[in-house]
């Protein structure tokens, strides 16, 4: 695609709905970087974890947020495989942070207003020059407001609830989809409901719903936007 001006793309939407596979291929196709905005919440809530500040039980928070400062996250690409990892202070923890005990903490380390402060920081910083791809969940409402092209991705929970299944499965075999199912219905509330930037569809977003097309087909709807947004 000849490209006009760099613009900034902001994805949100609910846990599993496709964010980052489309805004992964949209910043492919598009020469941009890409940004997984969860993937840094999932690293913070990895060390916390590992620290024993969060668990099924309670949440730490002010242990957290003395600790906040100990915590590095950058992504790098990987020579061999050419994929984009995420690093907490220098190791790889892309599959570390994907488990399903993460995925279970992760909202209550979201919702901690320093936590938040620290990493939109580092993602206004990754994204100032334009010609960035970024998902999450306050991308278009506070990371980037002025974003040029706002999606906001939907899909049915269950299909959602299948996608993410299909995916655990090869690492976490005895998992049940029912526990997959919980655990998306627990973090959409938490996420949506939370008081610090909770996820919420901006009135300029345009919805995706992906429940019935595939990949390709997303790309495509999402880079015909990205054409107009380019051109106006
Ligand atoms: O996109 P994900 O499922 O990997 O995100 C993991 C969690 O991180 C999600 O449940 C909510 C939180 N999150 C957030 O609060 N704000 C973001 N911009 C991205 C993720």
């Amino acid at each position: 695609m000849q490209q006009h001006k760099k613009i900034t793309i902001a994805i949100d939407g609910f846990s599993s709905c496709g964010k980052s596979t489309l805004a992964k291929a949209l910043a492919f196709e598009l020469g941009y970087v890409f940004v997984d905005t969860g993937a840094m919440y999932r690293a913070v809530t990895l060390f916390c974890f590992r620290n024993g500040w969060v668990n099924k039980e309670s949440v730490n928070q002010q242990a957290i947020i003395d600790h906040l400062n100990q915590i590095d996250i950058h992504f790098e690409r990987n020579k061999d495989t050419s994929k984009l990892e995420i690093f907490l202070n220098n190791e790889v923890v892309e599959r570390e942070i994907r488990t399903l005990e993460i995925s279970s903490l992760v909202s209550k380390v979201a919702s901690i207003k320093e936590v938040r402060q620290k990493l939109v920081i580092e993602q206004q910083k990754m994204g100032e020059k334009g010609g960035v791809v970024m998902d999450g969940r306050d991308i278009g409402s506070v990371v980037f407001p002025n974003a040029e092209l706002k999606l906001f991705v939907t899909a049915s929970p269950e299909v959602r609830t299948d996608r993410r299944f299909k995916e655990l499965l090869v690492t976490e075999p005895g998992i049940t989809r029912e526990e997959i199912k919980q655990n998306l219905e627990e973090r959409d509330h938490l996420d949506s409901t939370r008081e610090e930037s909770p996820l919420i569809q901006t009135e300029d977003a345009v919805v995706l719903d992906n429940s019935d097309i595939n990949q390709q087909e997303q790309l495509e709807l999402a880079l015909e936007l990205v054409r107009e947004r380019m051109n106006g």
